[in-house]
């Protein structure tokens, strides 16, 4: 799809080295002169033609200064006002300037906004009434940056005061005798697929909404500007990866992320974060299946809905400039939104809870760990309610948890 950017990156790049080298030795200084003479002369204003009353570069308030006292003059059509002050076109900027769509011979079918140089007036939410795209401007640079940052660094400053507070949580390792499938190739190979396109659009995104702040002043706006024209790139491919990836995750988890009744207990004693035992829970606990509904189900759909508005993908939308406004802020807020809530994810995915990761990497949880973090699922799989093997993968040779009472 987007193939050709990277092609005219590289070309870009070759083409600005071979462009300095190529460079054309200086002429002799008569050569200059004339050409300085030539380009004098070139943007000297024209003579007037005869007979068309044209007008050299003169202040236009000095050529009719009356022209104000008629007490129509702020009315003015542009036509109006050429006859007093020709050359002022005053009248024709203020109605581009508040949104007037003037003539243009490109069929709307294909330039819906022909003829429309500045948006109309738009009130967008925290943004004062004024033309739509400085409206988008205050709403992204006065609210989403700010707020948006705000929240992501929020998010890591309590994951990590989490971390000194708490440390990994439980006693299991997952290092004892693998007995229980948690996850199948299938679901870990979707979840990873998943997380490698997440973690590179969270990135990508991150250097092009934030990146100014943090790493421009580090990189120089040359290096910075293209990286950020990489990222953009990465992100419009990653995207639409995303999107099936994304897919497949909610559907694949979806029968196990449905609340049941004994999420109330854990959540009651909020999981035991507060004791030392851990509250009984099913396959996920309901922070997981909070995390899949808020965190991932419904920002997720959010997000690739309005990025794929903004790759042009969805037919009839993403077309005019109002459209891709409205995606941009959506999609800012979403994606945030989910940044900072899949950050606790990753966390305890990885450091946050012991042997969580080698779980979703290997697929296989020990007895202890399956007791301890997730009782009720593992009681089904003790009482052969749910198979302690679901996929072919042969890797595992191990008897049946009843005989083998585990
Ligand atoms: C680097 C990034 C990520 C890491 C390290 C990670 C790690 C993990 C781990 C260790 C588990 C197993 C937890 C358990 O056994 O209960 C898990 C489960 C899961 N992950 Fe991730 N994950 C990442 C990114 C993502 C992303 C981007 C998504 C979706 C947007 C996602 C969706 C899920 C789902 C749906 C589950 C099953 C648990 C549930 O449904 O609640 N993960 N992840």
């Amino acid at each position: 799809m987007r193939l050709i950017p990277f092609i005219r990156a590289s070309a870009l790049a070759l083409g600005l080295i071979g462009g300095a080298w190529a460079q054309p030795a200086p002429e002799s200084a008569a050569a200059n002169a004339a050409a300085s003479a030539a380009v004098a002369a070139a943007s000297a204003p024209a003579p007037a033609a005869p007979g068309l009353g044209g007008i050299q570069s003169a202040n236009i308030f000095e050529i009719a200064p009356d022209a104000t006292a008629d007490p129509a003059y702020g009315q003015h059509t542009n036509a109006e006002r050429g006859r007093v002050q020709p050359g002022n076109n005053a009248p024709l900027w203020r109605a581009v300037g508040s949104g007037v769509t003037g003539y243009s011979s490109l069929p709307t079918s294909q330039a819906p906004e022909a003829g429309n140089l500045i948006q109309p007036m738009v009130q967008y939410p925290g943004a004062r009434f004024t033309t739509a795209g400085e409206g988008w401007r205050q709403v992204r640079n006065h609210w989403l940056i700010p707020y948006g940052g705000s929240l992501l660094l929020i998010a890591l400053v309590a994951l990590l005061l989490l971390y000194f507070a708490k440390g990994s949580l439980g006693q299991a390792r997952n290092e004892g005798r693998p007995v229980i499938e948690r996850f199948t190739p299938f679901e870990r190979s979707a979840h990873w697929l998943n997380a490698i396109a997440f973690v590179l659009l969270a990135l990508s995104g991150i250097v092009m909404a934030f990146g100014k702040f943090f790493l421009q002043p580090v990189m120089g706006l040359q290096l910075f500007g293209w990286l950020t024209y990489l990222l953009k790139n990465a992100h419009n491919f990653a995207g639409p990866l995303f999107a099936v990836s994304l897919a497949v995750v909610l559907v694949t988890f979806l029968r196990d992320n449905i609340a049941s009744i004994w999420d109330l207990l854990w959540l009651k004693n909020a999981g035991g974060m507060l004791g030392d035992k851990q509250v009984p829970s099913h396959r996920f606990n309901p922070a997981e299946k909070g995390m899949y509904w808020w965190g991932m189900f419904f920002p997720g759909l959010i997000a690739v809905g309005s990025g794929l508005v903004l790759d042009k993908l969805v037919p009839g939308l993403g077309i005019t400039r109002g459209e891709m406004q409205i995606a941009h802020m959506i999609h800012l807020v979403a994606t945030v939104v989910m940044m900072s809530m899949l950050a606790g994810h990753i966390y305890m995915g990885t450091l946050g809870v012991r042997g969580a990761y080698k779980a979703m990497r290997t697929g296989w949880v020990d007895e202890e760990w399956a007791k301890e973090h997730h009782e009720l699922w593992y009681d089904d799989v003790v009482a052969g309610k749910i198979p302690a093997q679901r996929s072919g993968q042969g890797v595992q040779p191990q008897p049946p948890v009843r005989t083998a009472s585990v």
